[in-house]
């Protein structure tokens, strides 16, 4: 089994997600795991030559994906919105029929670790986080799994014992 592991927190050691990442790929140990640090390594933004396919590839060669997602500004880091521009490519991840859009890379299992300082409701004022990202990979054909650190900046301790007890709760 291959596992690739995504960070994109800019916060280092003192990160939560990058935490919560660590336990989740650790449940899974038994496999190769890939690793890419979209902080210390950040990738240009999107241009339209179209030379980034091993990073779709990398994903596709995944069996299991586990992404680091912290809030930034109510919405993902842009260092994880400019590796996700990667993956959105017409007849490789997705393409259109005549009934809509299709996801083409079903049977992948995909696992995010959100974290953000308050607390949101999914869909709700202020959320483009959560809602975001299953959106982005259900077009591909992805049901992601979400493990959840939220409120860390009102209650850091409960908000990182739910999530732990979310990673342990993770069926590996
Ligand atoms: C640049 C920046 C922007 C942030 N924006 C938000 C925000 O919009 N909403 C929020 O609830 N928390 C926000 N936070 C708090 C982070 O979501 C919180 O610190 C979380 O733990 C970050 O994940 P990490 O610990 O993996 O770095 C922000 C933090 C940083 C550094």
């Amino acid at each position: 089994m291959t596992i690739l592991h995504i960070d994109s927190s800019i916060s280092g050691a003192d990160s939560i997600s990058r935490r919560l990442t660590r336990a989740i790929v650790g449940q899974f140990a038994d496999g190769e795991v890939v690793y890419r640090d979209l902080a210390a390594d950040p990738l240009p933004h999107l241009t339209a030559r179209g030379e980034d396919a091993h990073l779709l590839d990398e994903f596709i060669a995944a069996d299991t994906v586990v992404i680091g997602a912290p809030m930034y500004n109510f919405t993902i880091p842009s260092q994880l919105k400019a590796w996700l521009d990667r993956l959105a490519v017409a007849g490789r991840s997705f393409r259109y029929t005549e009934a809509g859009p299709e996801g083409l890379l079903t049977g992948k299992r995909v696992i995010v670790a959100l974290a953000s300082g308050g607390a949101y409701a999914e869909g709700g004022p202020f959320e483009h986080h959560r809602s975001y990202l299953k959106d982005f990979l259900g077009f591909l054909g992805i049901t992601p799994e979400f493990v959840t650190a939220a409120g860390i900046a009102m209650a850091r301790d409960e908000a990182v014992q739910s999530a732990d007890a979310e990673v342990l709760a993770l069926a590996a």
